[in-house]
């Protein structure tokens, strides 16, 4: 489109040449770039001056385009006949006659009902130009990964389409979408280091099947995201998968306490996407964590690891460091990190002096519950007892004495048997 544009100034400016009148050719077929490819004939032509350099379309424009095999009469064919323009009802084919699944996604999409009704959603033409249809490899389309978060941005960064549009207050996520991408890591390798291979829009949402995340075909929508980020990060697709929580996710199962399997959004927030070691994102996972495994959370903050977390130092342990970021397994599977013969080496990366008796320190502990932990749970309830018993004697004891105390005192006779001692008789 800005290419576009800037053709359409440079020609207004009279930069680019016109086609020569004896370019006509005596074939019979109408030499569209006669009068097309003539600024000054087309002077006044329309009823605004901008009405007028619209007008203006040269084969050179075309040639330079994906459709440079086509003529103007493939999209124009009810102009073939010849100035002046007869039946201008249609005034070209709609792209979806040639492209059809772009077309048939398109259709499907949130954008189209709106522009259909002549709303500020984008056609075909708004994201790709009407004819210089450029492919999404090219630098200059507005397609290309580098220039599409300032195509969809024209309008989802535009303060009156949001106000328009997005005003509920359920919809501040799309409110600020534009800015929060930015942001991310994802928005800066982008914008800032240039990575084509970065994530921007229409990686995320598509290109012309885009859809509200709830919607179940949506490649937002939570069935479908790992696969979409998966797209590109394929090696933590891959171990995601295989993990408990990917598994989770294609059979049903859930936490004791009822949750269903999380997804990269969860932990990785799409539009508040930052960088994994990023300290603050650190401890909000471990939050998010247990958010679903609420047993261990509580465990985890009763032990060293988590108070010193707590308190807000990145050095110690996190789940992720136990648990690994995404291939969680049971402890009882020999390929999870937490299976007892992989634990040295997994305490090993902070602890280098681990061997198989540090390992026996339990980061969960929980010395109520007798199923998972019991030799925890007889230690504490022996411990427990010894404690409890020694003071019930010494309270009874305690007790047994006042009693004889109270009643020597009653009987005048003295605390220990022997006779009381002189002076203390007729006071008080
Ligand atoms: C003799 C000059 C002349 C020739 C040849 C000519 N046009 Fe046009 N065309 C015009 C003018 C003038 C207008 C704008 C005023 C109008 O629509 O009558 C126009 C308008 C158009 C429009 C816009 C219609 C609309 O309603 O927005 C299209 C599309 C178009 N021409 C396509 C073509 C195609 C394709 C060819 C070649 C097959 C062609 N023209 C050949 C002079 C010409
Ligand atoms: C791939 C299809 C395609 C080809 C090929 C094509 N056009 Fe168009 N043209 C369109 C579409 C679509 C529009 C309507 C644009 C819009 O909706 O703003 C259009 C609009 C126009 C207009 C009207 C512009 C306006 O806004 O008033 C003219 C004039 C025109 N085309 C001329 C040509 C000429 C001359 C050629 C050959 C050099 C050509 N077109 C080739 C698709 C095409
Ligand atoms: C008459 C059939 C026809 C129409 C109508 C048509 N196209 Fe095309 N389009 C083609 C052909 C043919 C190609 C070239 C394919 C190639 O080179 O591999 C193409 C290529 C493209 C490409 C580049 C695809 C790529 O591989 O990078 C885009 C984008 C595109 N068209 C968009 C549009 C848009 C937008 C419209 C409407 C303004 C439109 N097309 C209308 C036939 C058409
Ligand atoms: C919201 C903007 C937007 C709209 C609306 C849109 N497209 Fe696209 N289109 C894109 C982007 C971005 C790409 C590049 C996709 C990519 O990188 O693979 C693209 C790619 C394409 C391609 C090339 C496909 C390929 O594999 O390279 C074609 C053809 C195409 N679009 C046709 C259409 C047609 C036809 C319509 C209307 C029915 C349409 N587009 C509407 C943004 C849009
Ligand atoms: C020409 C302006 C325009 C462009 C360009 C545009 N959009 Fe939109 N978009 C809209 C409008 C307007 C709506 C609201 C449609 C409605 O609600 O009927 C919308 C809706 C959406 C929604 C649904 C938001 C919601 O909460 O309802 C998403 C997601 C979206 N667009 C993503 C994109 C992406 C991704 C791109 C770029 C590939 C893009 N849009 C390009 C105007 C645009
Ligand atoms: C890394 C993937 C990713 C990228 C890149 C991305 N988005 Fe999103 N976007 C999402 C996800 C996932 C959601 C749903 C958020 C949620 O469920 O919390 C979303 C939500 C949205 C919404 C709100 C939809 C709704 O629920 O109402 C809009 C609008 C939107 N994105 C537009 C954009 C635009 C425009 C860009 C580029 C500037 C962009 N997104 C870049 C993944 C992405
Ligand atoms: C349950 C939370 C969780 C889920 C679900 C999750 N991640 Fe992660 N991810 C993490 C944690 C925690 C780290 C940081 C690990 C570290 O650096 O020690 C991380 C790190 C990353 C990294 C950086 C590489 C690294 O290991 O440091 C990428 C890329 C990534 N995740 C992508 C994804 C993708 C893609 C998905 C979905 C297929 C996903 N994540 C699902 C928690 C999660
Ligand atoms: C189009 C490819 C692509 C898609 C799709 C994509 N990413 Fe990325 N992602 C990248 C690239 C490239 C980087 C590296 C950026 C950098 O290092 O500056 C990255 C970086 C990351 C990081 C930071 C890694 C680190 O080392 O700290 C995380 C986390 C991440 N992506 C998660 C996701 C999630 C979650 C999704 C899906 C919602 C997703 N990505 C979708 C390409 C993609
Ligand atoms: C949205 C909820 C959710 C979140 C967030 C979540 N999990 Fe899970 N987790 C599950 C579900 C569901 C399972 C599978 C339970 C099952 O199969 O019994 C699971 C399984 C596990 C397992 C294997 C236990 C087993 O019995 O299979 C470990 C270890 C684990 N998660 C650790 C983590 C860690 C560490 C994090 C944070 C980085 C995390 N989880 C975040 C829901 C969640
Ligand atoms: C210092 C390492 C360490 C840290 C930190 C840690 N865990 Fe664990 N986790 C373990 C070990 C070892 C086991 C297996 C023994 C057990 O069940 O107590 C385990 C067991 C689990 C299980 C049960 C697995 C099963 O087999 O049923 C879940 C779920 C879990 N942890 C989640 C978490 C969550 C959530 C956090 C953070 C709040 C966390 N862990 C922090 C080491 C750790
Ligand atoms: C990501 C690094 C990391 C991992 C992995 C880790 N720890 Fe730690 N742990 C620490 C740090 C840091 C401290 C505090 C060290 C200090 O102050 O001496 C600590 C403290 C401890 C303490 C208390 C030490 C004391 O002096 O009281 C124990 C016990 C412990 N860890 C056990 C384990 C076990 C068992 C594992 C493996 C299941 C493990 N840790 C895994 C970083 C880690």
């Amino acid at each position: 489109m800005g290419a576009l544009v800037a053709l359409l100034g440079a020609a207004i400016l009279g930069l680019v040449p016109a086609a020569p009148a004896s370019a006509q050719r005596a074939t019979g077929v109408v030499e569209c770039r006669n009068c097309h490819a003539n600024r000054d004939f087309l002077v006044g032509k329309a009823a605004t001056l901008k009405g007028d350099s619209a007008l203006y379309i040269t084969d050179s424009l075309l040639h330079d385009s994906k459709h440079a095999t086509l003529s103007c009469t493939s999209c124009h064919p009810a102009f073939a006949g010849g100035y002046p323009h007869r039946d201008t009802s249609v005034v070209a084919v709609p792209c979806q006659s040639c492209h059809e699944k772009e077309g048939a996604d398109y259709a499907r999409s949130v954008h189209a009902p709106d522009a259909a009704t002549g709303g500020s959603a984008p056609s075909c033409v708004t994201c790709h130009g009407a004819h210089h249809v450029l492919a999404a490899a090219d630098p200059r389309s507005p397609t290309y990964p580098l220039n599409v978060a300032g195509l969809c941005g024209g309008c989802h960064a535009n303060a009156k389409i949001i106000g328009t549009y997005f005003g509920a207050p359920d919809q501040a996520q799309a409110r600020n979408a534009v800015p929060q991408y930015y942001k991310t890591v994802h928005g800066i390798a982008m914008t800032k280091a240039g990575l084509v291979v970065s994530a921007t829009c229409n990686d995320c949402h598509g290109s012309h099947l885009i859809l509200l995340p709830d919607s179940a075909q949506s490649t937002i929508n939570r069935v479908n995201i790992a696969r979409t980020c998966g797209r590109c990060h394929a090696g933590v697709l891959a171990t995601f998968d295989s993990s408990s929580h990917g598994q989770a996710l294609r059979s049903g199962a859930r936490t004791p306490t009822g949750h269903s399997a999380p997804v990269c959004i969860d932990c990785h927030p799409a539009h508040q996407l930052v960088s994994a070691s990023d300290p603050v994102w650190f401890r909000g996972v471990v939050k998010e964590c247990g958010a679903c495994h609420e047993e261990e959370y509580g465990t985890y903050f009763e032990t060293y690891h988590g108070q010193v977390t707590e308190l807000g130092f990145g050095i110690t342990a996190k789940c992720s460091d136990c648990h690994t970021a995404h291939a969680m397994l049971p402890a009882t599977d020999p390929k999870s990190s937490v299976y007892p013969t992989n634990l040295v080496a997994t305490c090993a990366q902070c602890h280098p002096q681990a061997n198989a008796n540090f390992v026996k320190y339990q980061p969960h502990g929980d010395p109520r519950n007798r199923a998972r932990y019991p030799l925890l749970f007889w230690t504490w309830l022996f411990m427990t007892t010894l404690l409890v018993s020694v003071f019930a004697f010494f309270g009874v004891h305690t007790l047994l004495w006042l009693g004889r105390l109270t009643l020597n005192r009653l009987h005048g006779r003295p605390l220990n048997g022997h006779p009381e001692r002189p002076g203390k008789e007729g006071q008080s």
